[in-house]
């Protein structure tokens, strides 16, 4: 039998779950989720986000499982394979793409976690002053060859867990990392909270200001839900088409969303009390956990411990991440060309390390990839899955496809009208909104 990515499926509702919240959860969550909650004030962003992920990231998602998991086919071949030769079948394509586009620049960041682990381990952070921290991320940041080193390492990491395999290699490796993580993050944030003057972080995450709510902050949690479920880019159809038919996908797609979002929320949890404890500004940006984090662990005890379990866990994190989008372009060379697993796993790492090659070398090309990618292709990719869905698969397919497991979907009725007229609707004012406030225009006065 040819070997194609999808006559591989995830063994169990626990495994696929795992595999696919070890895709939603990772740098998105821990590294960017906090700042961007603290630079658009706290409280009244994350309802914002919530609103966003119920009402219009977990119906995508769960349209996203249902096409793979129909036409059984990744992303590179589910589109095409429902509309043959008409242009929705682009989505496929854009879809690696955007792969290819994400992983070139977070491989490069996490190839930095990669390093402020090791430094944390060999105690290379101790001890430094705030100057020295800040020189030692510059440093890094700022010595392409270095940052070459640390992403190949990444991309090694990540090529083997995708050689061997969707049960092997995806599946084993998530249902062990994922609860690894949880646990671990867990472990900060007790640490994190038991910080003298730590409530007035919460109190920032807890009382809203929703003078703070603009048509770029909703743009933002809109952009950072759809980054943060791996939605957008076909990803989750590619996971979808790993699911047997046996399991519940509704199930499924919420207990994605809600891991998702537990780790986002223990993330800001785990820094913004610490950032108030030691009286650095929440809204500092990125560089508020390679900046601002060790100045953190400096000043408690244990603290090296804590930074070494810290940052492995994001590596961890970005690790399962950056198989998923591995995964995406291994199994289009699989199924459009007919590579073995092996193979095409050796030909994406190298494609994958020239991309990320001009990331770590151009500044300027990583955070056009970094911007482009979560706020304008993810955004547009949904755009056009969620129109698929209704016009090219249609209401009958979808509901079957959602209830080929046996039971009934409760939900329908109301999943399909967020995904006909709430979602792409809600996408494209939102986008038309934050376009024209950049323009200066007012669209809701
Ligand atoms: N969801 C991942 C994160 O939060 C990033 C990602 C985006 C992975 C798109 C796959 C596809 O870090």
């Amino acid at each position: 039998m040819k070997e194609t990515a999808s006559n591989d499926l995830f063994s169990t509702k626990v495994g696929a779950i795992a595999a696919a919240a070890g895709s939603a959860v990772g740098l998105g969550n821990i590294w960017r989720f906090p700042y961007v909650l603290g630079e658009n004030g706290g409280a009244a962003f994350l309802i914002v986000y919530i609103i966003s992920t119920i009402l219009i990231a977990i119906p995508v998602l769960l349209t996203e499982f249902v096409i793979g998991r129909k036409t059984n086919l990744p992303v590179s071949g589910a589109y095409n394979s429902l509309a043959p030769g008409k242009w929705w079948n682009q989505i496929g394509i854009i879809g690696v793409l955007c792969a290819f586009i994400i992983l070139s620049f977070y491989n490069v960041v996490a190839g930095w976690t990669m390093c402020y682990t090791v430094r944390s381990a060999t105690g290379a952070l101790q001890g430094l002053s705030e100057d020295a921290i800040q020189q030692a991320f510059v440093s890094l940041s700022e010595n392409p060859w270095e940052c070459l080193i640390w992403m190949v390492v990444t991309i090694v990491a990540s090529a083997f867990i995708v050689s061997r395999g969707v049960k092997r290699g995806i599946e084993w490796s998530s249902r062990i990392l994922m609860p690894l993580l949880l646990l671990l993050i867990i472990v900060v944030c007790v640490r994190s909270l038991t910080l003298d003057g730590a409530l007035q972080g919460v109190k920032f995450l807890l009382s809203p200001d929703f003078s703070k709510i603009t048509p770029q902050s909703i743009f933002e949690a809109l952009g950072q839900s759809f980054f943060s479920l791996s939605i957008g880019m076909g990803t989750m159809t590619t996971y979808g088409a790993y699911i047997s038919k046996k399991q519940n996908l509704t199930s499924c797609a919420f207990s994605v969303a809600f891991v998702d979002f537990v780790i986002a929320f223990l993330a800001a949890l785990m820094i913004m009390p610490c950032a108030f404890a030691c009286g650095i500004n929440p809204g500092s940006g990125p560089g508020l956990v390679f900046v601002t984090l060790p100045n953190i662990f400096n000043a408690i005890m244990f603290g090296q411990a804590i930074s070494f379990v810290f940052f492995l866990l994001l590596f961890i994190a970005a690790l399962t991440s950056s198989v998923s989008l591995l995964e995406v372009i291994v199994a289009y060379f699989m199924n459009e060309h007919s590579f073995s697993r092996r193979k095409a796993t050796v030909v994406s790492a190298i494609l994958i390390g020239i991309f990320g090659t001009l990331c770590a070398f151009s500044k300027t090309l990583f955070g056009l990839f970094d911007n482009f990618s979560a706020n304008v292709m993810l955004p547009l990719g949904a755009l056009f899955i969620i129109l698929f869905a209704p016009l090219i698969l249609g209401r009958r397919a979808m509901r079957n496809e959602l209830e080929a497991h046996g039971g009934k979907c409760k939900l329908f009725g109301f999943y399909y009208a967020l995904v006909r007229y709430v979602v792409p609707i809600a996408i494209v004012i939102i986008f038309a909104n934050c376009i024209l406030s950049w323009m200066g225009v007012k669209m809701f006065a």
